[in-house]
């Protein structure tokens, strides 16, 4: 369960796989595409919570290897609740506080090209748009307060003090959730137990991407 709030409703995450209650048994490529670029179910109407924003960015073929990948689990048979808003909900929907990532997305825009895997600032561009670290970290990723209601301030990573970690330092920090300071990272609002499965070599594109805009050098 993604939410549940006897005011605002309840929301749970979907079972992906084909088994009984599973959207394998409804969904086609395209429902997939619609649903994880988009955030849009296959009758156009919004997914909440989703963080399609972020997974607009996904390549050609890394969306394709990810629907490969769910449409390979095996089938499990559970019924997921569907979601319901109750009128705090809708107010919340309303205000804009909780808000459809379908809204946010340009649906027609071109597409990015997608940069070759390696070791350089535009492939950490792309992990740091399909990671989402914007969400949290602000557009410019100078900081920026997360929307989960609680979180602590989630820092600028692109000043001096990440440089001074160097590469291994900020490895290390996404892979122990603790940084060279020796402050621990809570993973309720930090989720850096997600980020650290992501190899060396992704870890160091995205700090190459870090420091490169740090110094201005990447206009992205
Ligand atoms: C859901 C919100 C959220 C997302 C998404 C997120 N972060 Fe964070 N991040 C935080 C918060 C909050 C903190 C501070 C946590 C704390 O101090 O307990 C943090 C801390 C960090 C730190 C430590 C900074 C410091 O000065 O100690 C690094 C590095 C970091 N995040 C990198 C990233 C990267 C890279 C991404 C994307 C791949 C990312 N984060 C995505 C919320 C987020």
């Amino acid at each position: 369960m993604i939410l549940d709030d006897p005011a605002i409703g309840s929301i749970a995450a979907s079972n992906l796989t084909s088994g009984a209650g599973g959207v394998g048994q409804r969904y086609d490529d395209l429902d997939y595409v619609r649903a994880i670029r988009h955030g849009l179910r296959p009758d156009g109407t919004p997914l909440a919570i989703m963080p399609s924003q972020a997974y607009w960015h996904l390549s050609n073929d890394d969306l394709g290897a990810l629907i490969a990948f769910i449409k390979s689990a095996p089938p499990v048979d559970r019924r997921v609740a569907k979601a319901e808003l109750r009128p705090l909900g809708r107010i919340l929907v309303g205000l804009g506080l909780f808000e459809f990532a379908a809204n946010r997305i340009v649906h027609d825009a071109k597409r990015p090209a997608a940069p070759a895997p390696g070791v350089t600032p535009a492939y950490g561009a792309y992990l740091v748009n399909v990671g989402d670290c914007r969400l949290c970290h602000g557009a410019a990723l100078t900081g920026g307060r997360p929307p989960e209601p609680g979180a602590p301030f989630a820092p600028g990573l692109t000043g001096k003090h990440l440089a001074e970690w160097g590469e291994a330092g900020f490895i290390a920090t996404m892979r122990t959730g603790v940084n060279p300071e020796g402050h621990a990272l809570d993973p309720r609002y930090m989720p850096w137990r997600d980020y650290a499965r992501l190899s060396n070599d992704d870890l160091a594109a995205i700090y190459a991407y870090l420091q490169s805009a740090m110094n201005g050098t990447s206009a992205q």
